[in-house]
């Protein structure tokens, strides 16, 4: 079977270079496998409760293309009421959602400001050049966070030989930094900043729910300096599928139009979005038991020599660790620990990520630190 046709497997790694399939091939492939691994890889490996299964099986449904389904409805009126937005747009995927914000934020052939490290930028394959013809102007943010200082020299000028500033994104809470929280206060200035000269403000809040828990600032506080905001239900919130996108009416009415344009368009979606709205009304109070769980993989993993919390902090869900190469790479570190059923991500040459979520218990947890610190610790054990 040529090589682009054969099944990929579950990827470990993000790592550049690495094989999405060399460390699963290592793994224990007996069927209970899933019932016995520890999954760390990402809040989106998360199942679906009994509740929220009945919610789904409960739906009513009607066809969201050709004039509404009414769950669908439900759940846009209410994301739209908890972000403190006129409107929302209901989404396949936070990937879908973000890129349509820019899209329409920005006239073809120009450009937006955003931090290095955010997933639009990173993890989105350029879509926003692919799709849209826009450019984007990375800034090297302190653990993900900017400054107003380091945009306000980046507006260009009026000149025919610059591409047109017209939108700056943020990313709250901070994926590839670890799910640090943005500083509010900063957010505010920057998003003031940009009205006063004329660009438009996007949050990518795939966790904002995180960043709203762990600060005690709610979500609406959070969204009101922006013009848009995408937040994700198939993450934290343990929905199936599904993301939003919020703004004024009029800014929702042309995202809809780019969403049928991007293939977006889902029919009976209240089958989906079921699962979103019970995410949203039942599971938006118990965070607080994913971050507690993050720090305490956070101390395991601080207490290992070989490991360095990246960014020294612990926010909210997100525990990324560098790797000393005198260990071994990030993808060996996933790999010894796959086997002994704690499954992470390696997302750089040199760097795991551990992501608390609804699906893993305390027990789990306490089980997972002990192995972290076995495998950890054994190597440089050995070396020395
Ligand atoms: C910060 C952030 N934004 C956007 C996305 C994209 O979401 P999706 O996977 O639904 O496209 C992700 C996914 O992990 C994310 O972490």
């Amino acid at each position: 079977m040529p090589q682009h046709q054969m099944p990929q497997q579950r990827p470990d790694s993000y790592a550049p270079g690495s094989d999405p399939r060399a460390a699963s091939s290592l793994s224990d492939q007996s069927p209970d496998r899933s019932l016995r691994e520890i999954d760390l890889r990402s809040d989106t490996v998360t199942k679906p409760t009994p509740g929220m299964r009945q919610a789904i099986f409960e739906a009513e449904v009607g066809d969201d293309v050709i004039d509404f389904d009414p769950t669908v409805e439900r759940l846009e009126q209410r994301t739209a009421e908890v972000l403190g937005k006129e409107a929302a747009i209901f989404m396949p995927s936070g990937s879908m959602s973000n890129q349509i914000a820019i899209r329409v934020h920005c006239d073809r052939s120009s450009e937006f400001l955003c931090e290095e490290n955010c997933h639009i930028y990173h993890y989105e394959q350029g879509a926003f050049a692919q799709l849209s013809g826009l450019v984007a102007r990375t800034v090297s943010g302190q653990g993900g966070v900017l400054r107003l200082e380091q945009l306000e020299p980046l507006i260009r000028p009026d000149n025919e030989h610059f591409v047109r500033t017209r939108l700056v994104t943020l990313e709250n809470t901070h994926n590839r930094w670890g799910g640090r929280i943005q500083p509010q206060d900063e957010v505010v200035r920057i998003c003031d900043w940009a009205r006063t000269v004329g660009l438009r403000s996007h949050l990518d809040g795939a966790r904002l729910w995180n960043a709203a828990a762990a600060s005690g600032t709610n979500e609406q506080t959070l969204c009101a300096p922006f013009d848009s905001v995408s937040v994700c239900f198939s993450k934290g919130l343990g929905a199936p599928v599904g993301s939003a996108l919020a703004g004024t009416a009029e800014f929702i009415a042309e995202a809809r139009r780019a969403r049928k344009l991007f293939g977006g368009g889902m029919r009976q979606a209240g089958i989906i979005a079921a699962g979103a709205l019970y995410a949203l009304e039942q599971h938006r109070d118990r965070f607080s038991e994913d971050h507690e769980h993050a720090r305490l993989l956070g101390d395991a993993c601080a207490s290992c020599p070989p490991l360095a919390i990246r960014g020294n902090r612990i926010d909210t869900n997100i525990v990324i660790c560098d790797v000393d190469p005198a260990w071994g790479t990030a993808t060996e570190m996933v790999t010894q620990l796959k086997a002994q059923g704690v499954r992470c991500l390696a997302i750089d040459a040199q760097a795991v990520r551990f992501v608390t979520h609804l699906d893993v218990n305390r027990e789990q947890i306490d089980t997972a630190c002990e192995i972290i610190q076995a495998v950890a610790g054994a190597k440089v054990a050995k070396s020395v």
